[in-house]
């Protein structure tokens, strides 16, 4: 259901320019035009000459208890997007509302509220780990930061919480180097989780893991998922994973959203020439089932690549960007008008689609 807020004349003036105008109950996240353009600088303290347009006037929402993803080859803006939406890059324009509140004025306890609320899990489970603090210790840090509960519950809502992830409690006296890729994600989720946030920000989480463990962690993480309701951004490459986890798909192309439909729409009947693109090369792998261990059949039935290999040549830069429709010079179905107008993202069969054809 959606609806206007209902303004009348004292409420709207307790409604700040910092809140955004258009609510729905179920709205978590609303990215509205957002870009992030970095500058190009032709030597130092020289004036930018050029700019690299990462993010473009990307507009998404997010709803609670949802999956949206993210998904386009590398370089198109995916992990810039994720910044934006976290707080960690300020926006070039644009506004992103998180619960009706700019992240932009944000400051004090508000900052602090939604730096719990929005949490991150990383491509690269190494990196993203202290490698020397123990696991106990990355695990209680956020209870403390933030003091969610008192000093002597923290250790069993820790062990409560590595057991939830598939480790065992011993797990918690070892540091970072004595696991594999597989168990520093599931550490890595298991931070996520601490604070009860309500919205995770996953980049990439499975491409830095074994063929044979991302099935693994797709699946905690889809059961995570189903348990605590929290809302998902997924980044990935990879259509086929996006298929299995997310309600709603966006496509991204040089800083751009070409398309954005409901997840079964887009993999029955893909519209954009670059998403159907995408999913005529995703290689379909055949995996076996003693990789699998325990995991469902329909997850038995995902590609597991870590690299979308595409045939369609390499992408463009983001610096110069095609004239008219940016895909053009690799589209297979372009015409005469195509390298001329650029196409906006518009409606098309319930679905948005930025492409001459629709
Ligand atoms: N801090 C930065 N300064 C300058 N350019 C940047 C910066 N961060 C990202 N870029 C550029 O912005 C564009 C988008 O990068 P981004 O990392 O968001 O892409 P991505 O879709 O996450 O790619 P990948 O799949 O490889 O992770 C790229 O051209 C990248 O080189
Ligand atoms: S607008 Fe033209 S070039 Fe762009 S995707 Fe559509 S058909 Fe291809
Ligand atoms: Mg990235």
């Amino acid at each position: 259901m959606i609806y206007e807020l209902n303004i009348t004349d004292t409420a709207q003036k307790n409604i700040s320019s910092s809140e955004c105008k258009t609510l729905t109950p179920e709205l978590l996240l609303k990215a509205e035009s957002i870009k992030k353009y970095f500058p190009v600088r032709g030597g130092f303290l020289k004036p930018a000459d050029k700019w690299i347009r990462a993010v473009d006037g990307v507009s998404f929402d997010v709803k609670k208890d949802s999956v949206f993803a993210i998904v386009g080859e590398s370089g198109c803006g995916k992990s810039t997007a994720a910044r934006l939406i976290l707080k960690l890059l300020p926006l070039t324009d644009g506004k992103i509302f998180f619960k009706g509140q700019d992240i932009a004025v944000i400051t004090g306890d508000e900052l602090k509220r939604f730096r719990r609320s929005v949490q991150i899990v990383f491509q690269d489970p190494f990196a993203s780990l202290n490698p020397r603090m123990r696991v106990i210790d990355t695990l209680s840090e956020p209870f403390r930061i933030h003091r969610i509960i008192p000093k002597n519950e923290i250790k069993d809502k820790v062990e409560h919480l590595i057991e939830k992830v598939g480790l065992n409690a011993d797990a918690l006296n070892k540091y970072p180097h004595e696991f594999s890729g597989g168990q520093r994600q599931r550490i890595c989720i298991a931070r996520a989780l601490t604070v009860s946030p309500e919205l995770i920000v996953a980049d990439e989480p499975l491409s830095a893991l074994d063929v044979s463990i991302q099935a693994q962690i797709l699946n905690l993480i889809h059961d995570i998922k189903k348990e605590t309701k929290i809302s998902l951004i997924f980044i990935s490459h990879d259509l086929k994973v996006v298929h299995y986890i997310s309600d709603e798909v966006a496509v991204m192309y040089l800083g751009r959203i070409v398309e954005k439909a409901k997840t079964e729409d887009i993999f029955n009947a893909p519209k954009h020439p670059y998403t159907e693109l995408l999913l005529a090369s995703a290689p379909k792998l055949k995996v076996r089932s003693d990789e699998l261990g325990v995991m469902s059949k329909e997850s038995k039935l995902l590609t597991l690549k870590s690299k979308l290999k595409t045939d369609i040549g390499d992408v463009p830069s983001s610096i110069d960007i095609p004239s008219g429709c940016p895909f053009h010079p690799r589209c297979p179905k372009r015409f005469d008008v195509c390298d001329k107008v650029v196409p906006e993202l518009k409606d098309s069969d319930g679905r948005l689609v930025a492409c001459h054809l629709y």
